[in-house]
């Protein structure tokens, strides 16, 4: 088990999610080696929920980090949980093709790409 996997299932301890009952964690490695962690938070208007993946990367970029190496996803789920939609979108724009490693609380794990989870991506180069 990496130290990215650890700590992505580690923030999902920190999950508030009262309405759905899934709790997510992810740990977003900068190139600077620094790992910042998100779980998702959720909301009673339900559309004001945010995904773990998106916490750690505004928390990072909050920070001033602006490059990443890799996101590690942590969901109890045997499939693995991919990011969502609205993260591939954040994270194609903020971490570009970087690597996603899921993985469950067994210690299942998968390694994919951005550039194969997000293939022909809406993003600046368009504008
Ligand atoms: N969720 C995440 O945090 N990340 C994902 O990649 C998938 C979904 C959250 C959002 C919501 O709180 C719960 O999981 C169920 O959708």
């Amino acid at each position: 088990m990496t130290e990215l996997l650890a700590a992505a299932l580690a923030a999902r301890q920190h999950a508030h999610a009262p309405y759905s009952h899934f709790a997510v964690g992810a740990a977003l490695e900068d190139i600077h080696g620094h790992v910042h962690t998100g779980c998702n938070v959720e909301n009673a208007t339900y559309g004001l929920t945010l995904c773990a993946e998106r916490v750690a990367v505004f928390k990072a970029m909050s920070e001033g980090v602006r490059e990443f190496r890799r996101i590690a996803v942590a969901a109890d789920t045997e499939t693995l949980t991919p990011p969502c939609g609205a993260c591939r979108q954040i994270l194609w724009e903020f971490c570009g093709d970087i690597e996603v490693m899921l993985v469950n609380p067994g210690g299942k794990t998968e390694t994919l790409r951005m550039k194969d989870l997000f293939p022909r991506a809406f993003d600046a180069s368009f504008l």
